[in-house]
């Protein structure tokens, strides 16, 4: 029986909020895991949406580099494409230039996916890393406090792609998957991993991606077609961080631009 999965999203008007908005909770997510755990452990994205809130957090003119807790802050990668960390293609590379230049982490806080390596074995490696940093007994699973996702208009996300092999893996941590419909190699974490994550958001942007978001949150389930169905925390909750373009085929908000929806399955 699926359990209820409470849909939390937060609409703004445009790109330039989205990305405020994200950076915004960001800072929130980070402070609450560091009050309350320590350290924050999160686990980001690539692609085109997060670079915007990646550069709003390494801005000293804004508000939030200085509110972020950089030295408790321990950062990791949900995908990573198979490049070198050099290639334009790299979430590693579009991370380092929007944020990790301007920001005050050590190399021991950035554990990066090492695009550059045979997938296989780059995912073995990342698993090892997350076993090692996480101290993972057998079996356990990593807790990420804050979870960072995009969606993909094709409804993917990381690097779970429809109808490929890593939507059914459920026993690693990390895996390689081969996505045909792009004849490329993806390193990715596994959607138990996470699921496990103590906050998970997506972070989405466009009008283009509103039908396809629309089918991810009210459709029947569809996990081989729509992945982002997959992503289902174990606490129960998802937020969506979404502009209006993107949320456009969602149910209307409230005055503050928020909007609640149930699902089962
Ligand atoms: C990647 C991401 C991927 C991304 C979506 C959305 O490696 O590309 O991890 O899952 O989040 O493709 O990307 P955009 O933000 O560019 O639309």
């Amino acid at each position: 029986m699926a359990r209820r999965l409470g849909i939390k999203y937060y609409v703004e008007p445009d790109s330039a909020s989205l990305a405020r908005r994200a950076a915004q909770y960001f800072v929130e997510m980070a402070g609450e895991a560091v009050a309350d755990r320590g350290r924050a452990r999160i686990a980001i994205s690539g692609g085109s949406t997060p670079k915007a809130a990646f550069s709003l957090l390494a801005d000293p003119g804004q508000p939030w580099r200085e509110r972020m807790p950089w030295q408790r802050l321990e950062l990791f990668w949900v995908d990573e494409r198979a490049v070198p960390p050099d290639h334009p293609d790299s979430n590693y590379r579009m991370t380092r230039e929007a944020l990790l230049e301007h920001v005050p982490l050590h190399p021991e806080q950035i554990h990066r996916m090492e695009g550059e390596l045979d997938p296989e074995v780059a995912a073995a490696r990342y698993e090892a890393e997350l076993r090692s940093s996480f101290r993972l007994e057998d079996g356990e699973l990593p807790r990420f406090d804050l979870v960072s996702l995009g969606m993909g208009p094709d409804g993917h996300t990381a690097s779970l792609f429809p109808h490929t092999e890593a939507l059914h893996e459920r026993s690693r941590l990390v895996t390689a998957n081969h996505v045909p419909q792009m004849n490329t190699w993806r390193i990715t974490l596994t959607w138990p991993v996470i699921n496990r994550g103590a906050s998970v958001f997506f972070l989405i942007g466009g009008v283009d991606k509103a039908q396809i978001l629309n089918e991810v949150i009210t459709g029947p389930p569809e996990h081989e077609r729509l992945p982002s169905q997959i992503i289902r925390p174990s606490s129960g909750i998802l937020t969506l961080i979404l502009d209006k373009g993107a949320a456009a085929l969602l149910p209307p908000t409230d005055e503050q631009g928020c909007g609640c929806y149930e699902r089962e399955g």
